[in-house]
């Protein structure tokens, strides 16, 4: 059997990362493939329990940087071994929200970790699991927050501890991913989601046909 695609999606908040996984998954199933979709932090119990410490201030006390660091790594670890490569082997294709880039992005440029420190930590929890592909859903810092404070106010949702951040954390993040995507051309490829909806779903479909080719798989 033929293994599977693994596909990260990858932006500051409000980039629309999670429509767009839909999206796509609706397109990959049409085609015939089993979809797998899943997110960071989280996808597994172990994941899900560390995402509400990560996110929601489980603990009431503040969260130190390299602490931050080796719990998102933990729940990577658990995902990799627990659904990922599991699935990837079972042929079924992957679609996930977040992966190691977020690391680089919100630890190494966000939170100013060092970006060696940040990679070592990386490297153990994707255990050679690398992503096919990873769309970096790339919108300004201010109109995502605005999108995010939107659908904040529509689901009765608050901002967790990372999206409380100042603008110019998320503007790290942001300049962190676009360095990213210029290191690793091939493998990371910026989709602008500034723009109608219909038009950026088209324009991740087109990179995704161009790069992975589902149609003759
Ligand atoms: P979200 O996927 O719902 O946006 O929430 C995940 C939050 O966690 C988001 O603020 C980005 C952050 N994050 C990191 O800081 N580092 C990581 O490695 C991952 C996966 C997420």
């Amino acid at each position: 059997m033929k293994r599977g695609r693994f596909i990260t999606f990858e932006g500051v908040e409000g980039s629309g990362k999670s429509t767009h996984i839909r999206a796509l998954a609706r397109r990959l199933e049409t085609l015939g493939h089993h979809v797998l979709c899943v997110r960071e932090p989280g996808g597994t119990r172990t994941g899900e329990a560390i995402r509400r410490i990560l996110q929601h201030d489980e603990t009431g006390e503040p969260i130190a940087p390299r602490t931050e660091l080796l719990l998102f790594a933990a729940c990577r670890a658990q995902l990799v071994e627990q659904v990922i490569r599991p699935a990837l082997r079972r042929g079924t294709w992957v679609l996930c929200d977040r992966f190691a880039d977020s690391t680089v992005a919100y630890q190494g440029y966000g939170r100013g970790l060092p970006l060696k420190m940040v990679e070592a930590v990386n490297r153990c929890a994707r255990d050679g699991c690398r992503p096919d592909l990873t769309i970096l859903m790339d919108v300004e810092v201010g109109r995502g927050r605005n999108r995010l404070a939107r659908r904040n106010r529509r689901a009765g949702g608050s901002r967790d501890r990372i999206e409380r951040e100042a603008a110019a954390f998320h503007e790290r993040v942001r300049q962190g991913y676009l360095r990213l995507a210029h290191h690793e051309p091939r493998r990371i490829r910026i989709v602008s989601s500034s723009g109608p909806v219909r038009m950026v779903e088209e324009a991740v479909w087109s990179t995704v046909r161009d790069v992975l080719k589902p149609e003759s798989r």
